[in-house]
């Protein structure tokens, strides 16, 4: 929601008479009379229908950005996105794909880009997050994880890198700390977060000049709904002593899409949880 701006009392007749209170929300007046850091970019955003994706979402568009919702069934919430985006005064379209399917991703990239014509951010949220032991690991799971958070990622950027380099732009992936860590009981899911590290590395130099790459490794970030153990348990291991906030990542996913001298990193957005093991 804009702040509300009161301006007033105004004139408006040139003969001394003023007139009322002109209110304005701040965000709308804010977008007419000066230019914001990431006005006339187009963002793509994968998983936006909801959680995490969806506030970054949200703060490109606050930042100027016109954005592409992806979404896989999340359809509904991705129109809401979409209509939140438009509220702000931007541009956004929502588009359904599977990232398990290449041939998906290439159709999510050609509506992209014939829709807004252009693409400067791509963000690479869209991930599952599935338990798998050394015993409860199947091929199926092993499968998932893999493809959804690794290959998905790759075949995205491939996709998205000819537009990319025509706006010299950038791609933010999502990394986390269990790919720095390594969770026993997330073997398969700890695995394909620590290949998107390697997959940041290797694309910010297969890219460069005219594309950067980075990734953000969030701690644990609650949200409502999320299970309160998970906040707990967070906590004891965290340094800073609380858990993330869709705010602290959004943050930084504005920070590196401005960022011009900074490739191939990895950002820590855990409350310093990965100091401590
Ligand atoms: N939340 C955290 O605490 C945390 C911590 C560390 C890292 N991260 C990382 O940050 C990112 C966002 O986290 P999150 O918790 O917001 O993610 P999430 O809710 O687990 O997933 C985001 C979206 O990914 C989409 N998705 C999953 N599989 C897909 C597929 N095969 N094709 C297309 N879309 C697919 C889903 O879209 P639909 O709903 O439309 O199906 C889902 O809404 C993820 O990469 C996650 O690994 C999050």
């Amino acid at each position: 929601m804009g702040r509300l701006l009161c301006i007033g009392p105004i004139e408006l007749s040139g003969r001394g008479e003023s007139v009322g209170i002109v209110v304005l929300s701040l965000r709308h007046e804010h977008s007419l009379t000066m230019s914001l850091p990431l006005q006339g970019q187009v963002a793509l955003v994968a998983g936006a229908g909801k959680r995490l994706g969806q506030a970054v979402a949200l703060r490109l568009a606050e930042e100027g950005a016109n954005v592409v919702v992806h979404y896989r069934s999340s359809r509904a919430e991705a129109q809401d996105t979409v209509k939140e985006i438009e509220k702000i005064g931007r541009r956004a379209v929502a588009i359904g794909a599977n990232l398990g399917e290449v041939v998906e991703i290439k159709r999510l990239f050609d509506e992209a880009g014939r829709h807004f014509g252009r693409l400067d951010i791509l963000v690479n949220s869209a991930a599952n997050f599935l338990r798998g032991s050394m015993v409860s690991t199947t091929e199926e799971i092993w499968d998932a994880a893999l493809g959804t958070n690794l290959r998905a990622p790759f075949f995205c950027a491939q996709a998205a890198a000819p537009l990319l380099r025509r706006t010299q732009g950038t791609i933010i992936n999502f990394a986390d700390t269990g790919g720095l860590l390594g969770w026993t009981g997330y073997i398969p899911h700890s695995v394909s977060k620590a290949g998107v590290v390697m997959l940041t590395k290797v694309l910010a130099k297969a890219l460069a000049p005219e594309v950067r790459v980075n990734a953000i490794a969030p701690g644990t970030i609650t949200m409502e709904g999320d299970p309160t153990e998970w906040e707990n348990d967070f906590i004891k291991l965290a340094p800073l002593r609380r858990t993330g906030k869709p705010a602290d990542i959004t943050e930084s996913v504005v920070f590196l899409a401005q960022s011009k001298f900074i490739t191939g990193q990895v950002l820590v957005v855990d409350g310093g949880r990965s100091l401590s093991q």
